[in-house]
């Protein structure tokens, strides 16, 4: 088969030709059974092949046909043995990805600053993670991956680890020495599992980091969904096989997957791998020559910094992705979500993701130069405005969660007798919940960590600045939940 085809796409478009009378779901029936507002806004195309796992259309939960054919076609694509689809977004691959390798009590390696989705896993497993600190730019006020040698130190220590886990690249672009980490984990037998929800596109284009195949790592959650053109919550799970099982990470994904598979979402999956393979690397050079050209102009206003190559050199920035705009707004007196929310206001532009001091902006080959023009003149027009509270001069103290020490594993903390305690009171506790700032969803803590103050305040000063603080069961965060201590009496 060729890399132009689209065996699920095709198939569905054959089926829907035929004009099958349906008495499957779903009920809506080709739109006809639906709201004829949502029906005309969203089309009949899409409501035609909004079809569930019937006979000829395959079953993502035991693939032979059109749906094995798309997958075999992107297994080859990304140089992965096996690819398996999500519909559950790059959150369930990650979460597969841990529990097909670690169960209850196993150990795996997982730098801190990961999505909450792997947290989750290591709680429904049952699993112990063994923490490594990721590098963190002061000057950014972001976290960066793991080093090499912090994974050799930390694979010396527990050489029983049955995975370790990589952020490759980091949300905002950040990529370490992947292939070295990779060599370091299989001198161990271990494998290397790579949270890639942020670089689809690094495996079509040299210029770009290496992607995690391209590394040598056993598995990769991919996010099609972000930046390869699929639809939102579609995304691939990539396997090598050798230290892990394909036929046991089909059971898991299986387990952790609606039986309802969105066909929808599928077909983009299976449309956007035949782009990717076949225009990829031209699709990826105009982005990084838009976002270049984009960077450079930004680096041309006072008081803004859009981060480039000169980040690399240190052993976790070993590559980069120029197609992330990092901007620093920190120099203009602002945070972050000040500047998200005056572009919004302003210029009806909606970024990425802010934080205290950045904002993120993604440039990809759905941009032009229009888009990247109008935010490059808006970022001119907000020094203008602001120039006068610059803090030219002073720096800006960078604010950073520390990490904080865990005294349970999740799994016991989060099923641990718990009661509620006031925040301010709650210093000193264990907590039993999450608590992340989302996006990017990395946990301020987890549940088994034990709450320090420095980290209750980093949660109130993005409280105070408006950022959205989720996780707790009291979203006023008020009060935490925290494992219950028992008074002697
Ligand atoms: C680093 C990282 N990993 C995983 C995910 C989860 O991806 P998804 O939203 O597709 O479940 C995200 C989402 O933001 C992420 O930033």
């Amino acid at each position: 088969m060729s890399q132009f085809e689209t065996p699920l796409f095709t198939g569905l478009l054959e089926h829907i030709k035929k004009n099958p009378i349906q008495f499957h779901i779903p009920g809506h029936k080709k739109g006809a059974g639906m709201d004829p507002h949502f029906r005309d806004f969203i089309g009949e195309n899409a409501l035609a092949i909004d079809l569930i796992n019937i006979g000829p259309l395959d079953d993502l939960h035991q693939p032979k046909g059109m749906i094995k054919r798309a997958q075999d076609l992107a297994a080859e694509a990304f140089g992965a043995d096996y690819t398996f689809f999500s519909v559950q977004g790059t959150s369930g691959a990650i979460m597969t990805m841990v529990m097909s390798v670690a169960g209850p009590g196993d150990k795996i390696i997982v730098p801190r600053n990961v999505h909450k989705s792997v947290m989750s896993a290591i709680v429904f497993s049952g699993a112990t993670p063994i923490f490594i600190h990721p590098e963190i730019d002061k000057e950014l006020g972001i976290s960066h991956g793991i080093t090499p040698e912090a994974v050799e130190k930390a694979l010396i220590q527990h050489p029983d680890a049955k995975g370790v886990l990589v952020i490759n690249p980091t949300y905002f672009g950040i990529a370490g020495d992947l292939k070295k980490i990779v060599e370091i984990a299989h001198s161990y037998n271990v494998p290397v599992l790579v949270d890639e929800a942020h670089g689809v596109h690094i495996h079509f284009h040299e210029k770009l980091p290496l992607s995690a195949m391209q590394a040598g790592a056993d598995m990769a959650a991919t996010s099609v969904h972000k930046l390869g053109g699929s639809m939102t919550q579609s995304s691939i799970l990539n396997v090598r096989e050798g230290l892990v099982s394909a036929k046991r990470v089909q059971a898991i994904l299986s387990m952790l997957t609606t039986t309802s598979t969105s066909y929808l979402l599928l077909a983009s999956l299976d449309v956007a791998r035949k782009r990717l393979a076949t225009e990829g690397r031209e699709l990826a050079e105009k982005a990084i020559q838009l976002a270049e050209k984009a960077r450079k102009e930004i680096n041309e206003i006072k008081y803004l910094y859009c981060v480039g190559e000169e980040i690399l050199g240190t052993k976790a920035t070993y590559d980069y992705d120029p197609t992330k705009l990092i901007i620093s707004v920190k120099e203009l007196g602002l945070t972050g979500y000040d500047v998200e929310k005056w572009l919004r206001e302003n210029y009806n532009i909606e970024v990425e993701l802010s934080d205290l001091y950045n904002i993120l902006c993604i440039i990809t080959p759905g941009d032009t130069e229009k888009e990247t023009n109008t935010l490059v003149n808006a970022l001119r027009h907000l020094s203008e405005q602001f120039s006068h509270q610059a803090a030219e001069g002073v720096k800006p103290k960078v604010l950073l969660p520390d990490i904080p020490v865990l005294a349970l594993t999740p799994r016991d903390a989060f099923y641990s007798e718990t009661e509620v305690v006031p925040f301010e009171k709650s210093a000193g506790r264990i907590i039993a919940e999450f608590i992340m700032v989302y996006p990017p969803g990395i946990p301020i803590f987890i549940p088994g960590e034990i709450i320090t103050q420095e980290n209750l305040e980093y949660i109130k000063k993005n409280l105070e600045v408006g950022l959205p603080v989720q996780g707790p069961e009291d979203d006023t965060l008020k009060t935490l939940r925290v494992i219950k201590e028992h008074k002697v009496k």
